[in-house]
């Protein structure tokens, strides 16, 4: 959807499987660093133990594990932000972590569907199971309304421009409650040093991008680095890690 700077997509998680994926994964030179995303087939009896298949075969290669309990494609998934459910799959990551020895950063990839309730359980669960990052956050299944595209109301996930003010909000919000203690990677609109800077202030130590470079083409990485150092010195600052967390919304 050109005129919004978005995009819907129902791809859901078709893949070749997670050995072909490791395959290639090995077969290719490490180049800067790595987070593999995982999440269970939409039609496994044991949705919980597939992260946990994800956990053991990616430890050996990746640099993090993204949990991933956000994706709007499928089916109930978003069930995994419920309290209980939640604690039980965190729980469950720690034992298998130990079990493998394995001291990988675990980060969290959330909807940003959630509600104020939400917001404060989540944090207090992730802070009490060593969970290493928050990614804030996936698309969104919700803010149709803005939108110019007649495809608007196509199902499936919103992701760039109409869904950074919701993110942005989110990271903030976040930031107040788990401060310094859980990192937070900032998703959703980033297309810019501008949009990243954004992001920074409000609480991400680190950004993530997908509909920026749909866009834009791979280019963007390289057009936000330099346009964030011109913003930066701007404004006085020798390394963006001063900036994050200096502002809020509300
Ligand atoms: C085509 C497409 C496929 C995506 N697939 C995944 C996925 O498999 N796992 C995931 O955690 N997020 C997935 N996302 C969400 C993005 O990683 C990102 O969180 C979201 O699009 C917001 O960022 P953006 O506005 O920069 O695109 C996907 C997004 C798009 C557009």
């Amino acid at each position: 959807m050109v005129e919004d700077q978005a995009l819907i997509n129902r791809l859901g998680f078709n893949n070749h499987g997670s050995d072909t994926i490791l395959n290639r994964i090995k077969s290719n030179k490490k180049l800067g660093m790595l987070g593999v995303n995982v999440g269970p087939n939409k039609d496994s009896n044991d949705r919980l133990n597939d992260y946990l298949i994800g956990l053991e075969k990616f430890s050996e290669v990746a640099d993090y594990i993204t949990i991933n309990i956000s994706s709007p494609n499928t089916e109930n998934l978003r069930n995994f932000h419920d309290e209980n459910k939640l604690k039980e799959l965190l729980k469950s990551i720690s034992e298998k972590k130990k079990q493998l020895k394995t001291e990988i950063p675990i980060a969290v990839k959330i909807s940003p569907d959630i509600n104020e309730n939400q917001i404060d359980l989540i944090s207090e669960i992730l802070l009490e199971n060593d969970i290493s990052a928050i990614i804030i956050s996936n698309t969104s299944e919700a803010s149709r309304e803005t939108l110019q595209n007649i495809q608007r109301h196509q199902k499936g996930g919103l992701s760039g421009k109409p869904i950074e003010k919701k993110s942005n909000l989110l990271i903030s919000k976040f930031y107040n409650l788990i401060k310094g203690k859980i990192k937070i990677i900032g998703v959703g609109g980033v297309d810019s040093g501008k949009a990243a800077y954004d992001k920074f202030l409000l609480g991400a130590d680190y950004v993530q991008l997908y509909t920026g470079m749909v866009f834009q083409g791979p280019n963007i990485a390289g057009m936000i680095k330099k346009d964030l150092k011109e913003l930066l010195i701007r404004d006085g600052v020798k390394n963006f890690t001063e900036i994050v967390g200096n502002k809020t919304v509300s």
